[in-house]
């Protein structure tokens, strides 16, 4: 299965701050924002990734996470030449994909939750079956999402992006796992009224052919999209908190690889090393020096 971030965007709601930094460079409280969304790709066990983003954006992204070997994976890097939706992404990354299935998640999506990497698992096992997989949560202000009405079997029976009147409080979440042939279903998506070829239209495809399956993120589980101040700010109170209460780092992409047994105790003692002495680099030595081996 190959993994897809789409990071692109002006950012603009978060200007002035974004008007010379990248919004997904950004920290939340003690990692740059896209630490986030890779980790939740390298916990659903998915090794080769693209990351889409702006011209100015990719060699920034490049000098953060290199090729990807220091975290045991394949990084490749796409520019993506205008925002025109986030369902282009699987245009853009076609040749990428080529057989595979497929899943994409927003440079701006922090998913938390003891069972994320079970569930994450589980649609990587759907998709490979030819059945899409999208996660769904319960929000106060569903205007600003998409949105799925679930009935009470858990199937998915109407999506709508962005609704003056939602008809549910379910927000589609930015993960989404496709199979193979994702890039051919996406090509049949025409632009919405405000011009972006959106995801909600390629999700209503699977709907309609019953091949879409949703996970509910209930109890125990935290989703933020970070494009407002306010839910940056909620995200990084959010992760400074579990950290200190479980004297853990989430998202700790050496300590995935090195859990995943993608990297040797010998390079996660080496990353360790070069994080100095920050709290970052201090888990990743108790990391080596407490779990399993993986040589
Ligand atoms: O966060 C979940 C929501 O994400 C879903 O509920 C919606 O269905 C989906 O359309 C999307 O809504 P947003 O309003 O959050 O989308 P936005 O345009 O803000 O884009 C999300 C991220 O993707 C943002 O970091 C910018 C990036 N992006 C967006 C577009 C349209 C790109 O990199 N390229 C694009 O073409």
């Amino acid at each position: 299965m190959k993994g897809l971030i789409l990071a692109g965007g002006a950012g603009t709601r978060l200007y002035p701050v974004t008007s010379a930094v990248s919004k997904q460079m950004l920290p939340i409280y003690d990692k740059p924002m896209l630490y986030y969304p890779l980790a939740t790709l390298m916990q659903a066990g998915i090794r080769e990734i693209l990351i889409i983003s702006t011209s100015e954006d990719l060699p920034r992204f490049t000098k953060m996470l290199g090729d990807g070997s220091a975290f045991g994976i394949r990084l490749s890097y796409l520019e993506q030449p205008s925002p025109d939706g986030l369902a282009q992404a699987f245009l853009l990354g076609e040749d990428f994909i080529e057989d595979d299935s497929c899943a994409l998640i927003l440079g701006d999506n922090i998913f938390c939750g003891k069972d994320l990497k079970t569930r994450t698992q589980e649609a990587g096992e759907n998709a490979e079956k030819g059945i899409a997989t999208l996660f769904c949560r319960s929000v106060s202000d569903p205007e600003r999402f998409g949105i799925a009405v679930i009935d009470e079997n858990g199937k998915v029976v109407s999506l709508e992006e962005k609704p003056a009147h939602p008809q549910s409080h379910y927000a589609v979440t930015g993960l989404y796992f496709y199979p193979a042939g994702v890039a051919e279903k996406a090509k049949k998506v025409k632009p919405s009224e405000r011009g972006e070829l959106e995801i909600t239209s390629l999700n209503e495809f699977y709907m309609q052919e019953q091949q879409l399956s949703v996970q509910l993120l209930d109890e125990g589980f935290e989703w933020f999209d970070t494009g407002t101040f306010e839910s940056l700010y909620e995200a990084s109170g959010y992760i400074r908190n579990r950290q200190q209460s479980q004297h853990t780092e989430i998202a700790a992409l050496e300590a995935i690889a090195y859990q995943n047994g993608w990297i040797s105790k010998k390079q996660l003692l080496e990353a360790a090393k070069q994080y100095r002495d920050s709290s970052y680099g201090k888990y990743l030595k108790r990391i080596a020096e407490s779990v399993r081996q993986y040589e």
